[in-house]
Order: structure tokens, then sequence, then C-alpha cells
């Protein structure tokens, strides 16, 4: 039965090959006049898009100042250097330029420039929300997190190791770019990462003993078989546009809600325990997902097993006979056999870490502890679950 829902994705999304020339018009129409122009490492420098932004930018009248240095699985510290930066600058707009840790940042630095007087890590531990924060927009330039329509912000507190989300519906970005061209110069291993997060974004959803709607379930298994399909296809021929375009509006449709409106929670228990991962070993976030779900899949299937059928056979296409059990179970191993295919790994010595038990023991704890509770929807997973599921992983 469907669940009552809200459905809230504002973000005006622009969409197709050299729509981040209009970036200067779009930030003035959004009322920017101070940008901080974020970006990661070197990837939006060599490509171009950070100068065409920059030029786009001055082109409208719009001051900007940038912040270049944003890591895969990013820091507080640059969250709190983009404050300063922010604060000594009256910067009123944060534009990112790159992937989901360049927007993560900049959202983190919206909500600090928007509060200055609190400590923006507040938000991430949960001991306060917030209650405004900047306009945000972004040039996308990597197909994966979601981020440039999503609620959500990451970020990684190095000296502890706590990689912690902070969700809130004002740091919904106000417009994203998305020209599949500029992710052209992606390695393969973070175009198939980012597929891999992608597809989990909404299998986070669809594996829920919630409510169900088939629409729904309709649009979230039409989106999974495309992913699969062209990361595929984008595995051998990277420089597939079709294919590119495919892939990153599924990115974005995969975190907006889309595919979770009707049930009554998502489960986003790997999610949790990747994040873990990430905060620990600075894996790269879609290839840990992969690296892990197998093993959350076959631990709690038997929870869920109405899901892993219909999964079996409308995503994954298993057409054998069998019990319920064993359909559900070929349904996993296809997905894996899907990650191989893909470059991507499907255990943590494929995914080239190793924890000992004492790092599980301590992973868990900490997710425990990150999710305040036993939690999760195709099964509620307590400290032993997790320590149990790392522990299958690691092979
Ligand atoms: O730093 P540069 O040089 O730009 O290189 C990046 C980085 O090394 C590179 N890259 C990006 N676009 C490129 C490119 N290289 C060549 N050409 C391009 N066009 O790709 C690498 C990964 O970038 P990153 O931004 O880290 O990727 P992604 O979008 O996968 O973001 C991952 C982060 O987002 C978080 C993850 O946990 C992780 O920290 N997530 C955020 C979510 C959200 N806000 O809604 C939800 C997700 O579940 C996820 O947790
Ligand atoms: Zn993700």
């Amino acid at each position: 039965m469907a669940c009552n829902f809200e459905f809230y994705s504002p973000t005006r999304v622009i969409f197709g090959k050299g729509t981040e020339q209009r970036v200067g018009a779009l930030v003035r129409e959004y009322g920017g006049t101070r940008v901080l122009i974020v970006y990661g490492g070197k990837s939006a420098v060599r490509s171009g898009v950070l100068d065409r932004a920059e030029n786009s930018l001055a082109e409208a009248g719009i001051s900007s100042w940038t912040l270049g240095g944003v890591v895969p699985n990013p820091h507080l510290d640059k969250v709190y250097e983009g404050i300063r930066i922010g604060k000594e600058n009256s910067i009123d707009f944060l534009l990112a330029v790159g992937g989901g840790s360049v927007i993560d940042t900049a959202k983190a630095i919206a909500y600090g420039l928007a509060e200055p007087e609190k400590d923006v890590w507040e938000l991430y531990e949960h001991t306060r929300t917030a209650s405004k924060c900047l306009p945000v927009a972004s040039i996308l330039t990597i197909a994966a997190a979601g981020s440039e329509t999503s609620n959500s912000s990451v970020i990684t507190r190095v000296d502890t190791h706590q990689k912690r989300a902070y969700n809130d519906d004002i740091s919904r970005p106000k417009f994203a770019i998305m020209d599949p061209e500029l992710t052209k110069t992606l390695p393969d291993y973070q175009t198939e990462s980012g597929c891999a997060d992608i597809m989990m974004h909404t299998m986070e959803r669809y594996f829920t003993n919630g409510g169900n709607m088939e629409l729904t379930d309709a649009l979230a298994e039409g989106l999974l078989r495309t992913v699969m399909k062209n990361a595929v296809i984008l595995h051998t021929d990277p420089a597939n546009y079709e294919a590119r375009a495919e892939v990153m509006w599924a990115g974005s449709l995969s975190h907006n809600g889309l595919t979770g409106c009707g049930i009554a929670s998502g489960d986003f228990m790997s999610h949790k325990l990747e994040h873990e991962m990430g905060g620990m070993f600075d894996v790269t976030h879609g290839a840990g997902l992969a690296a892990l779900w197998p093993s959350w899949a076959r631990y709690v299937y038997k929870d869920c097993l109405p899901r892993f059928v219909r999964f079996a056979r409308n995503v994954m296409g298993v057409t054998a006979d069998g019990t319920d059990e064993e359909i559900a179970l070929k349904g996993i191993d296809a997905m894996v056999d899907l990650y191989h295919s893909i470059g991507m790994p499907a255990s943590f010595h494929e995914l080239g870490i190793a924890p000992t038990d004492a790092q599980i023991d301590e992973m868990a704890r900490r997710c425990l502890e990150a999710s305040g509770s036993a939690l999760g929807s195709a099964k509620k997973l307590d400290l032993d679950d997790m320590i149990a599921i790392y522990r299958a992983a690691n092979h």
C-alpha cells in the first residue's frame, strides 16, 4: 500500500551541451552578486570549465572568488577555510564546479556563512539543525552522488575519521547545470563508481519493508536497468555522449526523492556502513558501496524476500525457476557479475582494503553512533549485524 509522501525537488535543471555558458546569467537571476566558486583538484582547471564559469560570471557583472583543493570524502578543514574566505569577502552565493565532494563542501560553507556565529560541524553531529543557508548551485562534472539536486551534504572530520551526513531541504541547490560532455574527462574508475552509487541511491529506497507504489517501482526498475545498460556501454566506449547523458540524468533522479515516493522509508544501511569505510580508508564512495552491497544483501534478503525476488526478476532479468530464496540469491549474484563487468569490486579485497577485526568493530561502533540506533528497512541492523556484514565483505 502507498504511504503518504511529500515530494520536494526545487532544483532547476539545465541539461545539455554547452549549458555551462549560461551560469553567469543564472546566478544573477537567483540574486548572487559575490560568488565563491568551489572546485576540487585539477580536473576543472584542466578541462577549462572553471575558466568558462569565471568568464561567464564576469560577463554578467558578478564578482567571484575561488576555493580549490576539495578532495573526495571532503574535509571539514576546507569547509572552515571557505567560511573564512566567505566572511572576508561578503560572499552571498556558492557555485560548486565538480562532483558530490565539491557540492557538499559548498553546501557546508553555505550553512556556515548563513549562521556565522555557530560551528557548522554541529549540524553533522546532529546536535542542532540549520535555520538558514546561503544559495548554492552547481556545474556538475561527474554523475554520481546526486548532490546537485539532493538535500544532503557529507563531510569528513579527518582527526576523528568521522564521515557524517546532514540532510536539510534548505540546502537544495537553486540550479544544476548538467552537461554530459563535461564527464568525458573522467577516469573510468570514477565513471563506474558513479554508476554504482547512482544505482545504490535507488536500491536503498527499493529494498524496503514499508509501503510500495506500482509507479515508483516502475520508475526505480527502469532507472536501474538504464544505468546498468549504459554503465556497460561506458566501460568500453567512455566517449559515448548518449550513454553519459542517460547516466547523468539518472544520477539526479535517483537521489532527488522520486524513486522513494510512497515507501515508508528507505533502508540506507549500505550507505551508512560505507561512510565509515570512507572515513577510515578514504575509499571511493561508489566503489565502496559495490564492495559492501553483496554481503549486506546476502545478510538481509530473507527479511525482505518479496523485494529481492522482484529485483531479481524485473531488474536483473533472472528467468530461472526455483524457490523465492533461490531466485533472490540469483539476483544478488547477477549484480555481482554486473559490478565485475564494469570493473567494480564486490568485496573488500577487490576494493583494496583489509580491515582488521578491531577496525571492523570500530567502524560498526561509529556506524551505530552515527545512526543513533539500530536502523534499516530491509532489516534493522544492530551492532552485531553490522560487524557480521563487514566481516562477510572482508575477503
Ligand atoms: O578533484 P578533481 O580533480 O575534480 O577530481 C575528481 C575526484 O578525484 C574527479 N572528477 C570529477 N569530475 C571530473 C573528475 N575528473 C576528471 N574529469 C571530470 N569531469 O572525480 C573524483 C571524485 O569526485 P567526487 O566529487 O568525490 O565524486 P562524487 O560525485 O562521487 O562524490 C562523492 C562524495 O559525495 C558523497 C560521498 O560520500 C562522497 O563523499 N555523497 C554525497 C551525497 C549527497 N550529498 O547527496 C549522497 C551520496 O550518497 C554520497 O554519500
Ligand atoms: Zn551514495
